[in-house]
């Protein structure tokens, strides 16, 4: 077989010059290269192949139809095993799959009813001590939300303190990781660099938070039948490298924390900005809300009855992929995908974000309109232009738990609280970590709804001190 490469751009540096591109401007310079060369790209960096597949039928090659001959991306790997050894987000072949067998039933729909029940406490909390009437620094908010819901769902706790450390840590791993990724090689820890200070911090936090949740249910000692009770009843000498299973408990749990929240928070900050500015979609969605629920508070089986929340929903999750770059393969062997013949050990990557906003599959690609995903459209919707999840065996494994909860909270929040940017909130730009974040944050007003009951204010988040420390850590800041 010959191999063929398809167009794209070159670099005299080795690829230097790509890498500090895509590190600074991610998202403009795949879009760019996209328009430049098409739907498949090649270039050369630091030695290596990249391939980039921006077309629904080349993608769902990959993922899907031949996604036994790639791996995840060693880069990825590598990185993210720093802080997970080898969780069920980087195992491979059969020990990922051990792993994936194992967590399953945490995500299956007979858990739902129990964790439409927490979400609603989780989001009723944190909702209720939102202030009114002032900036509130949503992303923050809504973290501290999904952080509650993650305790709540898959470790049987709950929030009891301020998250602004921990979310720090989340926020400068995923930046710090993100960057790695892009290089070859990680340099090691121990340098006197300023990102690798920052770096030991955030790792020391969140080793600390995830080994204190462990701590405590060894020492409540009922067993729990959650996702961190059926790790913790694992005979001792199970899990990876027979490492025992306090090590595989902390693993699991650290990736589907860093896996968990911050996309979701994320989702909802995107979803309530497209709310807060389309006032014909908001409308909408509050009619739908207040007919089915009234001011009663959802549960699973609403799901199904709020169609238009739904498509709301996947509208925020196209136009705003948050894990759009963390879906990159390594080719096992050689392998044809469309006319391209992609060489053994060549890295591949997905890009979501172009093809969900590619005018191809989604016209006027930046307008924010729902009907893309009425009953109707969803069944012409060309097959692999849409998985903000990702596609095949690898897909993530919490998304109906995610659209589940970003539906409630939505429903939680509109029931309550009418939304508007704050002033001097302009468009936010798009940062892209490992999650695609509103660059500088995301700064709301919410006012209390008329003729809702009042609400019981504990302390107010959302206004918080950065410096704030949280309680369980005993990590000192860089
Ligand atoms: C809006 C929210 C979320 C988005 C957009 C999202 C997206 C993704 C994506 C794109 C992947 C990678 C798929 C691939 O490599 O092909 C992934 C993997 C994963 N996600 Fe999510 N995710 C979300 C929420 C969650 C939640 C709430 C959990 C668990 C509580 C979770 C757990 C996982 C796990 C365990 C994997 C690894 C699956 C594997 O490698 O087999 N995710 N997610």
């Amino acid at each position: 077989m010959k191999y063929q490469r398809p167009p794209g751009p070159r670099d005299r540096r080795f690829g230097f010059s790509i890498v500090g591109e895509m590190r600074r401007r991610y998202l403009d310079f795949w879009q760019e290269t996209h328009r430049s060369h098409g739907d498949a790209v090649y270039m050369r960096l630091m030695g290596r192949d990249l391939y980039a597949f921006a077309h629904p039928s080349l993608i769902r090659e990959v993922l899907v139809e031949k996604a036994k001959s790639f791996v995840r991306y060693e880069r990825f790997i590598e990185v993210h095993a720093q802080l997970h050894g080898r969780s069920v987000l980087i195992a491979e072949g059969e020990e990922w799959r051990q792993q994936r067998r194992l967590l399953q039933p945490s995500f299956s729909n007979k858990q739902f009813d129990l964790y439409a029940g927490q979400i609603v406490e989780a989001a009723r909390e944190s909702l209720e001590r939102l202030p009114t009437e002032v900036p509130l620094d949503f992303e923050h908010a809504m973290n501290m939300l999904t952080i509650d819901v993650v305790l709540r769902t898959m470790f049987g706790s709950r929030v009891e303190h301020d998250t602004a450390e921990i979310e720090k840590a989340v926020r400068w791993w995923s930046q710090i990781s993100f960057s790695e990724m892009a290089m070859p090689m990680t340099l090691p820890d121990w340098l006197p660099l300023p990102g690798k200070a920052k770096k030991r911090w955030a790792m020391a936090v969140l080793n600390d938070f995830i080994t204190s949740q462990i701590r405590r249910r060894r020492a409540e000692g009922a067993k729990q039948d959650d996702f961190l009770g059926t790790l913790l009843a694992l005979p001792a000498d199970e899990g990876a490298d027979g490492q025992g299973s306090d090590r595989l408990a902390r693993d699991q749990s650290m990736a589907v924390f860093l896996a968990g929240h911050s996309t979701t928070a994320t989702s909802l900050c995107w979803a309530a900005w497209a709310l807060a500015k389309h006032a014909d979609v908001r409308e909408r969605v509050l009619r739908e809300i207040d007919e089915v629920l009234g001011q009663r508070a959802p549960t699973f089986a609403d799901m199904a009855r709020l169609p238009y929340v739904d498509q709301v929903v996947k509208e925020t999750l196209r136009l705003y992929s948050p894990a759009t770059g963390v879906i990159a393969r390594r080719a096992t062997e050689d392998v044809q995908i469309g006319e391209w013949l992609v060489p053994k050990g060549s890295l591949v990557s997905i890009l979501s974000f172009v093809v969900h906003r590619d005018e191809r599959w989604f016209p006027d690609p930046l307008r924010f309109d729902p009907e893309r995903f009425n009953a109707e459209a969803s069944e012409q919707m060309t097959r692999g232009s849409y998985f903000p999840f990702g596609l095949g065996p690898r897909v993530c494994m919490g998304n109906n738990l995610a659209s589940m909860e970003i539906k409630m909270a939505l429903a939680l929040l509109l029931q309550r609280y009418s939304l508007s940017p704050a002033p001097g909130q302009g468009e936010p730009g798009l940062l892209m970590h490992t999650t695609m974040r509103p660059a500088g944050g995301m700064q709301l007003v919410l006012s209390k709804r008329a003729g809702r009951p009042d609400l019981q204010l504990a302390t107010p988040v959302g206004t918080h001190a950065p410096s704030g420390r949280c309680p369980v850590h005993t990590a000192p800041g860089p």
